[in-house]
């Protein structure tokens, strides 16, 4: 048995059109446990931390202005292999791609208003959840 975390959020379209509680059903369905949990507005210097690893891609800019734009809820969530149970759960990050019944999938159209982030492996949910828990 692997116990794992994860970070995950749901970004500003999530909260504005009111999904915080049809997407947390679905990880407490599944099984995951909240260890934490906030709702807060992400600061530019932490979302341009958050997403360092897009910094040279041509939405870095926007992405930044779109994850900054309103408040975010953000949370940590446990569980067996939580890491990359959680991304099956959440979908691949253009919608269109993203398997049926998956977040992305039910809820969003467009690449970048995709609804919800969470971490890709151990070490991004580590860094992910220092930066926003510590
Ligand atoms: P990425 O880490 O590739 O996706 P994921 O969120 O699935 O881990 O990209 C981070 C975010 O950047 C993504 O959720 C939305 C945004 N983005 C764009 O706006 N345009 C793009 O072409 C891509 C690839 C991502
Ligand atoms: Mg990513």
């Amino acid at each position: 048995m692997k116990l794992e975390r994860s970070f995950v959020m749901i970004k500003p379209d999530g909260v504005k059109r009111g999904l915080i509680g049809e997407i947390i059903n679905r990880f407490e369905r599944k099984g995951y446990i909240i260890k934490d949990l906030k709702m807060m507005t992400i600061p530019e210097t932490l979302a341009e931390k958050h997403y360092q690893e897009h910094q040279q891609k041509p939405f870095f800019n926007e992405l930044i202005q779109y994850i900054t734009s309103g408040p975010v809820v953000a949370m940590i969530l446990e569980g067996e292999n939580c890491i990359s149970g959680v991304r099956t759960i959440v979908g691949s990050t253009d919608p269109t791609k993203a398997a049926p019944g998956t977040i992305r999938a039910d809820y969003a159209t467009n690449i970048r208003y995709n609804v919800i982030h969470a971490s890709d492996s151990p070490e991004s949910a580590q860094r992910e959840i220092d930066l926003f828990f510590k």
